[in-house]
């Protein structure tokens, strides 16, 4: 049985394919998420997976609305799998505000799903790590939710040299459109052309944009100027106080897909272009209001990191780290007779913290050190039997030196 397109395995290391999913990295890229939110005081929360379809339908916009995979469930209800966290968090938030202090730092790691055509960094599930920020309008909230950005994606090693924030703001794009008369009804239909200008054909472009009532020449000219809003100005005064500043710039080229956005939006880009967005996000001050019909009302923003283009960047740029060693200790059951022994330790060993393998079943004593050094370990033991009682052999694997400790100091000769 195959399993379905867009769909991964996650093996553990080491991999039986160059193209298999390490699930050793996927934990490795989580571990340094988790720890990067933590530092930022966010809070982890989770949600379901599936989701009434009608969350999607009137708040994430006609894209993500395509790329559903949904259906009716055994009572009759239309569902569907989570494209994205941004409804569900909302939702969360909106129905336990009065529980939280603002403002509210929450953080993720949902698997979401989208029905997309399977292409190079876009499949049909992804883990995402969201970072969302609830109770605050002032820009200083959104450079913190970009250096969070910033430092999640340093924590893998990537610099500077790597990978670029590009700030943009659905605000300017919207004083843009309104100032050369665009019908406001329509604005929604204009961003969505912007969204694909540097994937779309210019004839294509510039056909769409007439229809809307606006010039292509002038829309190039608006980009290339980059004058950044005064919200965009606080923002990279606050990114460059943190000395952060090299990894954002102003680029109105990006205006995001998702219909929610209201003012600052963002992508983050590898700096050769080679990938797809590695992260984007940015703010949505009224969605909350819009899911909770109108029962709750809070400024929000915040950004989604996904794992496929993350695993890629990091290959390419060497920085995935060696997942070996994952086992510290191998008991050596050499002597059959010491096996009760030898379980004992096993066990108290596993208690104080090592992690132990040993021979489940009788086998050479040439093949279960053979095996030890496979494994990575640290260190081996092995139960002797002398006159005056059992003791170990404790042998460090990096210099080989072996020494006897009594049976009691065994555990202890183990920690590292
Ligand atoms: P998004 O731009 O749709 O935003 O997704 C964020 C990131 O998730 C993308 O930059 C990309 O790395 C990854 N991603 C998206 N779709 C796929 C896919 N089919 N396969 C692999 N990776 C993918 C959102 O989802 C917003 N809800 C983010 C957000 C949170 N905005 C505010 N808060």
């Amino acid at each position: 049985m195959e399993r379905l397109p867009g769909f991964r395995d996650f093996y553990p290391e080491p991999l039986p394919a160059n193209e298999a999913w390490s699930c050793d990295l996927r934990q490795h890229i989580f571990a340094r998420w988790r720890e990067t939110a933590r530092r930022y005081g966010f809070r982890e929360y989770d949600g379901p997976p599936l989701e009434p379809l009608e969350l999607y339908t009137t708040k994430s916009g006609a894209e993500i609305v395509s790329q559903l995979f949904n259906f009716q469930d055994k009572g009759g209800r239309d569902v569907s799998m989570r494209p994205e966290m941004t409804p569900t968090v909302a939702r969360m938030i909106a129905t336990a505000e009065r529980a939280y202090k603002k403002p509210v730092r929450w953080f993720s790691i949902p698997q979401l799903f989208r029905y997309e055509k399977q292409q190079k960094g876009r499949l049909r599930e992804h883990f995402q790590l969201n970072c969302d920020l609830f109770g605050e309008t002032d820009p200083a909230a959104d450079a913190e939710v970009l250096a969070l950005l910033i430092d999640g994606l340093r924590s893998l090693g990537l610099t500077a040299a790597d990978f670029v924030i590009r700030l943009s703001s659905r605000q300017a794009w919207q004083g843009f459109f309104h100032g050369r008369g665009g019908d406001p009804a329509r604005a929604q239909e204009f961003y969505q052309v912007i969204d694909k200008i540097e994937r779309e054909r210019d004839e294509v472009t510039a056909e769409r944009l007439r229809s809307v009532g606006i010039d292509l020449a002038d829309v190039r000219a608006f980009i290339a100027a980059g004058e950044p809003t005064p919200d965009l100005a606080r923002v990279l005064a606050d990114l460059s106080a943190r000395g952060l500043a090299e990894f954002a710039r102003i680029d109105y080229g990006v205006i995001r897909g998702l219909a929610y956005y209201t003012g600052i939006v963002f992508e983050a880009f590898d700096r050769k272009g080679e990938f797809r967005a590695i992260a984007g996000g940015g703010r949505y001050d009224d969605l909350v209001k819009l899911v909770s019909g109108g029962k709750a009302d809070l400024p929000a923003l915040g950004f989604g990191m996904g794992d496929v283009v993350l695993a890629e960047l990091l290959k390419s740029r060497g920085l995935v780290p060696s997942f070996a060693g994952a086992v510290d200790v191998v008991v050596l059951v050499e002597d059959e007779a010491m096996r009760a022994e030898s379980i004992g330790l096993v066990q108290r060993l596993r208690e104080d913290g090592r992690a132990v393998e040993f021979a489940l079943v009788p086998t050479k004593g040439d093949k279960q050190f053979k095996r030890a050094l496979e494994l990575g370990a640290r260190v081996t033991l092995r139960v002797q039997s002398t006159p005056t009682g059992p003791t170990v052999l404790v042998k460090s694997l990096a210099d080989r030196i072996q020494r006897e400790v009594a049976m009691a100091d065994s555990v202890a000769a183990c920690r590292p």
